[in-house]
């Protein structure tokens, strides 16, 4: 798959459907070739190198008169050394300068993945090569490029490691995970923005000369920008044309930009954003970033979420989770917020447990002084007035009921009232000469310090080891603004974003290794720390605090274009809805919760009889989906970010073909609508279906090019039962009947 041609100093990385193409120019330094659909040889040089000369507006070197990095496409750009655009990393050595010069040294092609000290990616060795290029510069300091190419999926992941193998300490200010140059800048660029209970809607803006960026500096990889973007064709839609995607395997700070320059060449790169960022390397040290996740696709966008999908599946979640089907949660956080009894729990899950549900659990509230958000966190010991038997009378109460019980927790975090904060006040982040902001009421540990992990540790193995927990929902609801650690000495200070994200991966590590068995659900605030490496120890995520059956519609919608639905936590909650106060059917609720884990977050205990039989149909329906929904392919048939947003429309197709299930959504209802004819994907073309509500078998061509007739909800005489007013939605079960 990886193929290098030393006579044209070229590396061909390829398998049966794209290339990745990076060459060796003469000065030493990587050009990048290309990124997309398969090439096949004879490759030279000349054939992706345009010659641009620039005059006046290029610098260049004695004796090569006509060779300016500006003009080139660049693989791991410096800045400086006749390129002005923004480079991938930035360092400064001893005597204040920033001026290196790395080149090519030597290579090497290994079968399936080298293994980095981050969260990262996985592969045997007969799913994926890896190509390592060594760059070095003369003050000693060693650049290794990492390239993993996968057999089965169109996905190319990078990583940077820096070595300082001189005898001087240097700087590192930057330092990107990857970047390449694209040979045009005809390209729109796709973000997912938002905010607290409204994470990554879907931007979609043309790329333009200059830099746009997503970004986050607040220790998280945030609600505000989700850390990939995807660049597209202006045509490329779901089903056709070229996208690139990328993804950031970091959950702290990070940044992905598009540069365009006077050349229409587009720089797109990634990695730790180098706000507030300067590590210094002693010689002898190395500096790791995190993993970039690339995909090429001339498929639409489809194609590349089921890539991703795939790979996610495959590649990022733990091997023990891959084929776990998520158990059905009653959370009680928006039934008793802090409020609430040993009693109080129980008889919540023993509703739940006639109900069908498979799991309870413990959100906030069940440690320390914790009734109400004051206080409390820091103290991880059980608080016996509201639970005399504590979590292990608790858990084994809640195991009586055949349940399986989880836990809340959220060890990064200090409140000032706790008996935490008395003993340890500097443990928490802030510059002590200078007010700290608190959010919530709640500052944060500093996690870049061993002890502080330590003891958090400590406190949580005692909870843990006395009581039988099958899932943690590991929480955190604090941004990081005063970053200054108290650990740290002054020329480390730039250390620490990345130092306290260090920290957390090191708890996963801790909390994995001694509980294997215990799933891990990750949330901060929802979705505000929903990503990559996140999944690789927690293999779902709690998508948003919002759970309106219509905003969940465009935050699934497009945390799908990155992620399987077997990673979004998604519940069924009460109405008026806590974050937005909207009215929804219960029926339209479940129906978007099926694309997702699935679960509620209500006081069970207070439906009437109908929504007690209306819940255990839902979860009748949805345990019959389970497979499907957790294992299958994913299609946005239509999206709430399309047009006036009115409809949306979901499918998932198992991989074996023979199943399918769909839904439609509509948000209001319009008088006097004409027929709508809603069209499937990714069925066989000649096979029947049964189809719900359809008499006879129908072929899947029907069903994907003429679509499923929605009629609307009044005809002019009587209302159609299951279509009543605004918030709507309509499922069909499908199932092939005979090839
Ligand atoms: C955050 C989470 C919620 C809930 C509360 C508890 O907001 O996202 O699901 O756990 O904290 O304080």
């Amino acid at each position: 798959m990886i193929h290098f041609d030393q006579e044209q100093g070229i590396f061909h990385l390829n398998n049966n459907r794209i290339s990745y193409i990076i060459g060796v120019l003469t000065n030493g330094h990587l050009g990048h070739f290309y990124f997309g659909k398969k090439l096949y040889g004879p490759l030279k040089q000349e054939m992706f190198r345009t010659p641009q000369n620039k005059g006046l507006t290029s610098n260049v070197f004695d004796g090569n008169p006509s060779f300016s990095l500006n003009n080139e496409r660049l693989e791991y750009p410096i800045y400086g050394t006749t390129d002005f655009r923004d480079p991938a990393f930035d360092l400064e050595n001893a005597g204040g300068s920033h001026i290196y010069d790395f080149k090519y040294k030597l290579h090497e092609i290994i079968q399936g993945k080298n293994k980095i000290s981050l969260p990262a990616s996985y592969a045997d060795d007969d799913e994926a090569e890896t190509l390592i290029v060594y760059l070095q510069d003369e003050s000693g300091l060693e650049l290794m490029l990492s390239y993993t190419i996968f057999t089965d999926l169109d996905i190319i992941t990078r990583h940077t490691l820096i070595t300082n193998e001189g005898d001087e300490s240097h700087y590192i200010q930057k330092l990107m995970s990857a970047s390449l140059d694209l040979k045009d800048s005809d390209y729109q660029m796709v973000q997912f923005s938002g905010d607290w209970i409204k994470e990554r809607h879907q931007y979609t803006t043309p790329l333009r000369p200059g830099i746009q960026s997503v970004y986050s500096n607040r220790g998280a990889s945030s609600s505000n920008h989700h850390p990939s973007l995807i660049l597209k064709r202006k045509k490329t839609c779901e089903t056709k044309g070229e996208a690139i995607g990328m993804t950031l395997m970091y959950s702290g700070n990070h940044l992905i930009q598009c540069e365009v320059d006077s050349n229409n060449i587009t720089r797109i790169m990634g990695g730790i954003s180098p706000h507030h960022f300067k590590w210094s390397l002693e010689p002898k040290e190395s500096f790791q970033t995190p993993e970039m996740i690339m995909t090429y696709t001339d498929n639409g966008l489809e194609y590349l979420s089921h890539t991703l999908h795939d790979f996610v599946r495959k590649h990022v979640v733990a091997k023990k989770w891959q084929n776990v089907l998520r158990p059905i949660v009653l959370n009680n956080w928006e039934a008793t917020y802090f409020d609430f009894t040993e009693e109080k729990i129980v008889e919540l899950a023993r509703e739940a447990s006639q109900l069908g549900v498979e799991m309870f659990v413990l959100d906030d509230g069940w440690f320390g002084n914790r009734n109400s958000d004051q206080t409390g966190l820091g103290d991880w010991f059980v608080n016996m007035e509201k639970l005399p038997n504590g979590i292990k009378g608790l858990s084994k109460r809640i195991h009586d009921l055949d349940m399986k019980f989880g836990l809340w927790i959220e060890p990064e975090m200090i409140n000032k009232n706790t008996k935490l904060y008395d003993v340890h006040p500097d443990w928490l982040i802030g510059d002590p000469t200078r007010k700290i902001s608190h959010g919530r009421n709640q500052y944060v540990l500093d996690f870049s310090r061993k002890e502080v992990i330590d003891h958090i540790f400590d406190q949580l193995t005692k909870v843990l080891d006395d009581a039988h927990v099958d899932y943690i929902k590991w929480d955190m609801n604090k941004n990081i603004t005063e970053a200054y650690s108290r650990g740290l000495s002054k020329n480390k200070q730039g250390e620490l974003f990345h130092r306290y994200i260090l920290g957390v991966y090191d708890l996963y590590e801790r909390l994995t290794k001694r509980y294997p068995n215990i799933m891990i659900e990750s949330c901060a605030s929802g979705g505000g720390r929903f990503d990559y490496a996140m999944m690789y120890y927690a293999p779902q995520g709690w998508t948003s605090d919002n759970t309106d059956g219509v905003e969940r519609l465009k935050i699934q919608h497009a945390t799908s274009m990155f992620f399987p639905l077997v990673t979004m936590a998604s519940h069924v909650s009460d109405v008026p809805n806590h974050q937005v106060g909207r009215m929804t059917s219960l029926k339209m609720r479940g129906d978007v919760a099926n694309f997702g884990t699935f679960g509620y977050e209500l006081d069970v205990t207070k439906l009437n009889e109908a929504d007690k039989a209306a819940i255990k149909e839902q979860i009748k329906t949805f345990t019959s989906l389970r497979d499907l929904i957790h294992k299958g392919d994913f299609y946005r048939l239509l999206s709430p970010f399309d047009g006036d947003g009115n409809n949306t429309g979901w499918q998932v197709v198992s991989k074996s073909g023979h199943q399918s299930f769909v839904t439609w959504y509509q948000v209001l209802s319009r008088p006097n609508e004409p027929v709508k004819y809603f069209k499937l994907r990714g069925l066989d073309e000649k096979s029947l279906y049964r189809v719900t509500g359809m008499e006879e078998p129908v072929s899947g061509s029907l069903l994907m090019h003429q679509g499923i007739m929605i009629e609307p909800s009044f005809n002019g005489v009587e209302m159609k039962p299951y279509a009543l007013g605004d918030f709507q939605s309509r499922t069909y079960f499908i199932e092939k009947v005979y090839d």
